[in-house]
């Protein structure tokens, strides 16, 4: 019995070594604390609510610094009865989008502190990323989560796991969409936000 249990040992010891396929997440200290920013969902049906990777300058230093902010959209078709759909809004970007990309990791990948190249609208087909900002707040998505990833003068840093199937539409001349500050919710907190008709700020 003995000498069955001492021959499986190597096999034990492969089977807990053998998380290499794994997402090494905590590499990067990623779990260590909760940072995620949590926009609450609209109460308004005529608006959605998305999350934006944006920037801002720090008042101390005069540098620009990335941040996470909620952000409501009123630029929608609010009626699609014309269409013969019901239940839903049609997000109208005017300007629409000039550059569509897709990214597949066939690993986990990690992308030190680097500024968002355009400004974009982020779709997550499958997989999880954690992005973050100086502040050590983050953003961490995973299938159908949308955000916007605007902040072009500031940095981030980016993490995605094996697996993760991602798609970057770069808005058409950089032109971002109206949009207004939102508060985000504290964790547990009730998950529908306020009326975004009385934002505290706006770009
Ligand atoms: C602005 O920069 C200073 C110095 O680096 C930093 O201590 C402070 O936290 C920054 N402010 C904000 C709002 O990020």
């Amino acid at each position: 019995m003995q000498s069955i249990l001492i021959a499986c040992l190597p096999l034990v010891a492969a089977a807990l070594h053998g998380t290499r396929h794994v997402p090494q997440f905590d590499r990067y200290g990623l779990e260590s604390t909760d940072c995620q920013i949590r926009c609450p969902k609209s109460a308004n049906p005529r608006k959605v609510i998305i999350p934006a990777l944006t920037q801002a300058k720090n008042a101390t230093t005069g540098e620009w610094e990335n941040t996470l902010e909620c952000w409501s959209i009123d630029t929608v078709d609010p009626d699609l009865t014309d269409l013969e759909i019901d239940n839903a809004i049609r997000l109208n970007w005017e300007e629409g989008f000039d550059k569509a990309y897709q990214y597949i990791f066939h690993g986990d990948s990690y992308m030190p502190a680097h500024p968002a190249p355009e400004p974009s609208l982020i779709l997550m087909s499958a997989g999880i990323g954690d992005l973050r900002v100086p502040s050590g707040k983050c953003l961490r998505v995973g299938a159908g989560d949308v955000f916007f990833s605007v902040g072009t003068l500031g940095k981030q840093t980016a993490w995605w796991s094996d697996g993760t199937l991602v798609s970057d539409f770069y808005f058409k001349d950089g032109k971002i969409p109206h949009h207004e500050v939102v508060d985000e919710i504290d964790a547990g907190k009730n998950s529908v936000g306020e009326d975004a008709d009385s934002p505290h700020s706006d770009l």
